[in-house]
């Protein structure tokens, strides 16, 4: 995952960007449709008319800033080098992944207690909001959660024809496609259908294990609440249990898909695409009605609006 700022100052399309804009820009609007009445309210002057007060449109921000020199040092922040081998085995042992609290886990945890610390500028509270928006989508993105192959930067695909990386497939190739193909193009309209599966459909029936924290690849099994509790309290980045089962899902799909692949071959016209449309959107569903129960749970105490 390391050189991935590289691949972004060879584009001149989003397309290197960590689930692209789309991805992250869908996580965000789900989100949106979950908020608890303070949380709502936060979010909305908290960003206020520059990202027109919306989750959705400032959940790119952290990705525009990561190249440019004063925020390069956050460019470390959007993924979790997990040192394991996939397709054979997969993990992620955050004292092994994530010394120092220098990924996207003790980022989750840094901002979570930055964005309701009141004593921080309205400015750095904003940060905090646009960091944990973000990072929030990055988690769910399998080779986020990945060192093997740089992320899968190293390993070289087509995506309708285009020689690029399975890296950037996973990120937006195949959700441009995606979006292209069945939601006219519509990250709204994407984001919409997401909701109402959640709400009313295919996905009802899970969206209460989704934000349960517990995981069939750990032994872990703590809310929202008492993670955030337990971190708020004695006011110290301690690890997290959600984040990290969050983690673990996600890289667990390194070993049941997503190294399936046939390198060289294109892989967005093909069964692999197939197969990782429902991958791709329960992942951005899963991560917006996440980021929305974590915001409920720091401003309005419960999970669930
Ligand atoms: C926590 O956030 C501050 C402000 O953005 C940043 O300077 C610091 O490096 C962050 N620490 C970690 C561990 O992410
Ligand atoms: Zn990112």
């Amino acid at each position: 995952m390391k050189v991935v700022a590289l691949v972004v100052s060879l584009s001149s399309l989003p397309a290197a960007y960590a689930w692209g804009a789309i991805g992250h820009e869908a996580v965000g609007y789900v989100a949106m449709q979950f908020l608890a009445p303070n949380a709502l309210s936060f979010v909305k002057s908290s960003l206020g008319a520059t990202y027109d007060e919306s989750l959705g449109v400032a959940a790119t921000w952290a990705d525009e800033v990561k190249s440019q020199a004063a925020y390069r040092w956050s460019s470390s922040l959007h993924f979790i080098d997990a040192e394991d081998s996939p397709p054979i085995s997969c993990s992620v042992v955050e004292s092994r992944d994530c010394q120092n609290n220098n990924c996207i886990l003790g980022a989750i945890a840094n901002y979570t207690v930055r964005v309701v610390d009141t004593s921080l500028s309205a400015a750095q509270r904003q940060e905090a909001l646009k960091f944990l928006d973000h990072f929030l989508g990055d988690v769910g993105q399998p080779l986020h959660v990945e060192a093997a192959a740089v992320g899968g930067n190293d390993i070289d695909v087509k995506c309708s024809g285009s020689s690029t990386n399975l890296h950037s497939v996973w990120d937006s190739g195949m959700i441009n496609k995606l979006l292209i193909s069945n939601y006219g193009n519509s990250v709204t309209t994407w984001a919409n259908t997401l909701v109402t599966r959640i709400q009313s459909g295919t996905y009802k029936a899970s969206a209460a294990s989704w934000i349960s924290c517990s995981s069939t690849t750990t032994t872990e099994t703590r809310s929202i609440e008492e993670d955030i509790s337990g971190l708020l309290k004695p006011r110290a980045i301690t690890p997290l249990a959600c984040p990290h089962v969050w983690a673990a899902e996600s890289n667990a799909l390194d070993c049941s898909y997503v190294w399936d692949y046939t390198q060289f071959s294109d892989l967005c016209s093909s069964d692999y695409f197939t197969g990782a449309v429902p991958i791709i959107e329960t992942q951005i569903a899963k991560q917006g009605y996440r980021l929305a129960a974590w915001l409920n749970v720091l401003f309005d105490g419960t999970a669930t609006a």
